[in-house]
């Protein structure tokens, strides 16, 4: 089979693998709801929410996978408080940090700062590297985001204090399908790709730094465009 059909292959199978997973648990418990051996409590709606929040999650991630093979260059921008927005983000995740205990620190200089950009491919952005974050730093339990401003740029960093990642295959993980010497089952190789696609439509990009503990990603994009 020709390379391209082979990937093609393992993407779908990749997606149906993630989504299957809640599916089935928002399956079984609307199921156990409905014969009545569960009670409809507040904790259970969440926990549903939750599962809906991954799977909405999922879809918006593959239709970015879609625009960016399109190549549309579209972006919708605005200005918002960045902040509250990350904290919106963050929000969105709890499926993810629910049983692991991570605390999160928004450290954004000045705390009101505002910037300019599109919502929803930002989102993609702070989405990927975050459930990076989360999945690869095995264990260790904080993840800070970090927004700051320098001269014409708006920078926005994410922390973790996980393994990190070797000098030697930084540039390789951002081209597609490819993935890295920690990756865990069901990734797709595709979520540093989308995000360096999304910055590269804000003008800007995306850069793991250097560090002494852990791995820092930094997405860099002008202030105006
Ligand atoms: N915070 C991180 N710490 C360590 N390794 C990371 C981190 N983020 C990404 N990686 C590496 O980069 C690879 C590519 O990431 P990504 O494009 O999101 O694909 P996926 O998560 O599906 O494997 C991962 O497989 C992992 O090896
Ligand atoms: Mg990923």
């Amino acid at each position: 089979m020709a390379k391209s059909r082979l990937v093609q292959k393992d993407l779908i199978s990749n997606v149906s693998h993630e989504l299957r997973t809640p599916v089935s648990i928002l399956k079984a418990q609307l199921e156990n709801l409905a014969d009545g051996i569960d009670k409809p409590t507040p904790a259970l709606f969440e926990q549903m929410l939750d599962t809906t929040n991954q799977m909405s999650d999922l879809i918006e991630f593959f239709l970015d996978l879609s625009r960016l093979q399109e190549g549309k260059q579209f972006l919708n921008l605005s200005v918002f408080k960045i902040g509250d927005y990350l904290e919106e983000c963050i929000s969105s995740l709890t499926y993810l940090t629910r049983a692991k205990n991570i605390q999160f620190i928004i450290d954004v200089q000045p705390a009101d700062l505002s910037i300019m950009a599109d919502k929803n491919r930002l989102r993609q952005i702070v989405i990927n590297l975050v459930t990076n974050a989360i999945k690869y730093s095995l264990g260790t339990s904080k993840i800070i985001i970090q927004v700051l401003q320098d001269g014409k740029n708006n920078l926005i960093r994410f922390i973790d204090f996980g393994p990190g990642i070797p000098k030697k295959t930084r540039k390789k993980l951002f081209a597609r399908f490819t993935r890295g010497d920690i990756s865990q089952q069901g990734g797709t190789g595709l979520g540093l790709a989308i995000s360096q696609w999304a910055a590269t439509l804000h003008k800007g990009k995306l850069d793991i730094l250097d560090s002494k503990e852990g791995a820092i990603f930094e997405l860099k994009f002008p202030k105006n465009f």
